[in-house]
């Protein structure tokens, strides 16, 4: 694995190797697991970022579960807009339905605090949040975030799924901005 790498006019090291990744989503898989045996969640990937954490993450979890992706949009570049768009929105009844969201990672929070409502709307039993990363310093909304991967600064992050510029999603490892 590269330990720095070079995107577009940005460099990024090394930040969490994919070996670390894989044994926190497993345990993360784990706990999920014992949480909802039993009660075939849903788990509900946000696209694109979150695509490789979600499937790495349902076969992690070793119990009876579906997976469904939604697409929203709060960033260009390398700052949240602050506004989130709906580009996919979910195709299937949650009526009931024990409901896993999963995130790649929660910046200031505003996409998941605004996407909250309209899916509690829709009466599921239970919504869950996961995100591999969370930015603890750059948080803006109350969000309770049920399972957490890893607490890191408020740098720019790429790779397992984050994007720079659509850029650098294929990445195993995840890299830091280098200042
Ligand atoms: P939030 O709405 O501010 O919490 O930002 C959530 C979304 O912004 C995430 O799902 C990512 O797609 C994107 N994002 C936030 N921080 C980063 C980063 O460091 N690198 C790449 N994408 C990011
Ligand atoms: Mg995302």
């Amino acid at each position: 694995m590269d330990k720095q790498i070079q995107v577009q006019d940005l460099t990024f090291n090394l930040f969490i190797t994919e070996t670390t990744i894989q044994q926190r989503v497993k345990e993360l898989g784990e706990e999920i697991a014992i949480q909802f045996k039993d009660q075939n969640p849903l788990f509900i990937g946000i696209l694109n970022g979150a695509l490789i954490f979600t499937a790495d993450l349902i076969r992690a979890c070793p119990i009876a579960s579906e997976v469904t992706f939604m697409k929203v949009q709060s960033y260009a570049g390398l700052q949240s807009t602050g506004t989130v768009t709906t580009q996919i929105g979910l195709q299937q009844d949650i009526k009931g339905r024990s409901i896993i969201l999963v995130e790649d990672i929660i910046d200031t929070g505003a996409t998941l605090y605004h996407l909250l409502p309209d899916l509690q709307k829709l009466a599921p039993r239970s919504i869950s949040l996961v995100s591999l990363l969370v930015k603890p310093t750059a948080l803006k909304y109350p969000l309770v975030i049920d399972y957490k991967g890893f607490e890191i600064p408020d740098k720019f992050v790429i790779g397992y799924g984050l994007d720079y510029n659509e850029q650098a999603r294929n990445l195993s490892g995840i890299y830091q901005l280098k200042k």
